[in-house]
C-alpha cells in the first residue's frame, strides 16, 4: 500500500466505525420506544379539572378513591367522583344515557348549574340501543361515544402503530374448528342472524353464548374462540363507527381473524389494522364467504397474511370507564365552547 492508499484505507474504517455506530444508536433508541408501555400524555390540563360520574352505567360502581387518572394513566390533574354533593364544583358532568332513558336516574334541573360547567351525555350502544333521547334535548354541551366525530371519541379499541404484541398464540393454523360466534341477544331481523342463518347451511358454525344455551364465562371466553381459526365479529346493528369489543376483545385477543359485520369497508380500513380482517360486504352471497373461508382454512401462507399486523401495529383496548372518564381530561383544553345540543336525537341517529 501507498502511504495515500492506507491514509484512504483508515478513512473508510473510520467512517465505517461511525455509521455503525449512529445504526446502533437508532436501533436502541426505536426499541426503547417500543418498551414504553405506559403512555406519556403531552394533552395533560394545566390546572386540575373535576369531572363528576352523575350514575355508574348499568349499576357497576368502581373505586375512585386516591388520583385514579394519575395511578392508573399516567393523567394528572383529573380528579374523577361520583359523589353528587360535590356538583357545584364540577367542571363536567357525565351523564350515562341508559339509566337516564329509563327514568333511574333523573337529571339534576332543580340545582343552579354553573355556567362554565359542561354536560356530557355518554353512550357506548350504537342509535337502537339510544331510546327516549328527545327529554334530553338542549341540556347537553358534550358528547362522548365511541363515534370518531363525538366531542370526546371513546372508542372500544384503536389500532397504534409499532409492533410487538406479546401474542400468546400461534398464527399458524392447528385449531380444532374452523368458526365460532358467541352471541347474547339473537334477534332474526337483525342482519347478522340472517347472515349467520345462510352462512351455516355452508360451514359449520360452533355457536356459544346465551342464546345457544353454551354460555361462557368471562375466563373460558378467549380460550375458547383462539380453537377457532375465524370468529363471527357481527354487530347487533350495522351503525356508523360501531365497533364494539367483538373486534378488539373477542377476535383480536383470541387471535382468531375476524369476519365482521357492521359499518363499512372504510370504516374498518381506517379503524383496524391493515389487512386484520375479512368483510362480509365484499361476498357476494354466503356461498362466496364459505368458500373464501374454507380455502383461507387450508392454506397456511394465506392464513398467516391476516396476521402480518402484527409486525408493524398493536392494538390497545378500552373496557374501564375510569380510562374513559380520565379521557376527558386530556381533550379539555380544545373542547368547544358554549355547544349545546338543541337536537341530541338526530346527532345520535346521524
Ligand atoms: C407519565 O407522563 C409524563 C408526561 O405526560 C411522562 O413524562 C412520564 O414519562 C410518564 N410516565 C410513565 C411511567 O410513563
Ligand atoms: C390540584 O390538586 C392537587 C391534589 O388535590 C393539589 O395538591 C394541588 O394543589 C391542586 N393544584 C391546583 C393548581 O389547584
Ligand atoms: C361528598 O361531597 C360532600 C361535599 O363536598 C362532602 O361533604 C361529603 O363528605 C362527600 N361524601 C363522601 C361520601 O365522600
Ligand atoms: C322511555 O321512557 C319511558 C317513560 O319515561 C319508560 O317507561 C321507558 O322504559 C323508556 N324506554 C326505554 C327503552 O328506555
Ligand atoms: C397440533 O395439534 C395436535 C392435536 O391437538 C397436536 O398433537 C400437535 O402437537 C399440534 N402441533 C403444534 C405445532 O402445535
Ligand atoms: C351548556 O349548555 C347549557 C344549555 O343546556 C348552556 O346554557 C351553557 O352555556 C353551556 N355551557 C357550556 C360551558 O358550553
Amino acid at each position: 500500500m501507498t502511504p495515500s492508499e492506507s491514509r484512504a484505507f483508515l478513512l473508510l474504517l473510520v467512517l465505517l466505525t461511525i455509521l455503525s455506530f449512529l445504526s446502533s444508536l437508532l436501533y436502541y433508541s426505536f426499541l426503547d420506544q417500543n418498551l414504553h408501555l405506559q403512555e406519556c400524555h403531552p394533552d395533560v390540563p394545566q390546572r386540575n379539572i373535576s369531572i363528576l360520574l352523575w350514575h355508574w352505567p348499568f349499576g357497576r360502581s368502581y373505586s375512585l378513591d386516591g388520583d385514579k387518572c394519575l395511578q392508573m394513566y399516567n393523567i394528572s390533574n383529573c380528579f374523577l367522583s361520583d359523589n353528587i354533593s360535590t356538583f357545584s364544583s364540577a367542571d363536567v358532568v357525565v351523564f350515562h344515557h341508559q339509566e337516564l332513558s329509563i327514568g333511574l336516574s333523573p337529571l339534576p334541573l332543580h340545582l343552579e348549574r354553573p355556567a362554565s360547567q359542561h354536560w356530557v351525555w355518554m353512550s357506548m350502544e350504537p342509535p337502537v340501543n339510544n331510546a327516549n333521547l328527545t327529554q334530553l334535548n338542549g341540556l347537553f354541551n358534550l358528547t362522548m361515544s365511541y363515534r370518531r366525530d363525538a366531542d370526546i371519541s371513546i372508542p372500544y379499541g384503536k389500532t397504534v402503530l409499532g409492533g410487538g404484541n406479546k401474542l400468546g398464540f400461534q398464527a399458524a393454523p392447528n385449531r380444532s374448528c374452523l368458526v365460532s360466534w358467541v352471541v347474547s341477544r339473537y334477534h332474526p331481523h337483525q342482519a347478522r342472524a340472517g347472515v349467520y342463518q345462510s352462512l351455516k347451511k355452508y360451514i359449520p358454525i360452533e355457536v356459544y353464548g346465551r342464546w345457544s344455551k353454551k354460555p361462557l364465562s368471562d375466563k373460558k371466553l378467549l380460550p375458547t374462540i383462539a380453537k377457532c381459526l375465524f370468529y363471527l365479529s357481527f354487530e347487533n346493528s350495522k351503525s356508523k363507527d360501531y365497533i364494539s369489543e367483538k373486534l378488539w376483545r373477542n377476535a383480536f385477543q383470541a387471535g382468531a381473524i375476524p369476519v365482521v359485520l357492521g359499518p363499512s369497508r372504510a370504516t374498518y380500513e381506517a379503524l383496524a389494522p391493515p389487512g386484520s380482517f375479512i368483510h362480509v360486504d365484499d361476498f357476494r352471497d354466503t356461498v362466496q364467504l364459505a368458500a373464501h373461508l374454507k380455502h383461507q382454512a387450508a392454506d397456511r401462507q394465506a392464513y398467516e397474511k391476516y396476521f402480518q399486523w402484527h409486525h408493524t401495529h398493536r392494538i390497545k383496548t378500552f373496557t374501564d370507564w375510569r380510562e374513559r372518564l380520565c379521557q376527558i381530561c386530556l381533550k379539555y383544553s380544545s373542547l368547544p365552547a358554549n355547544r349545546v345540543y338543541q337536537d341530541l336525537e338526530s346527532w345520535v341517529n346521524s
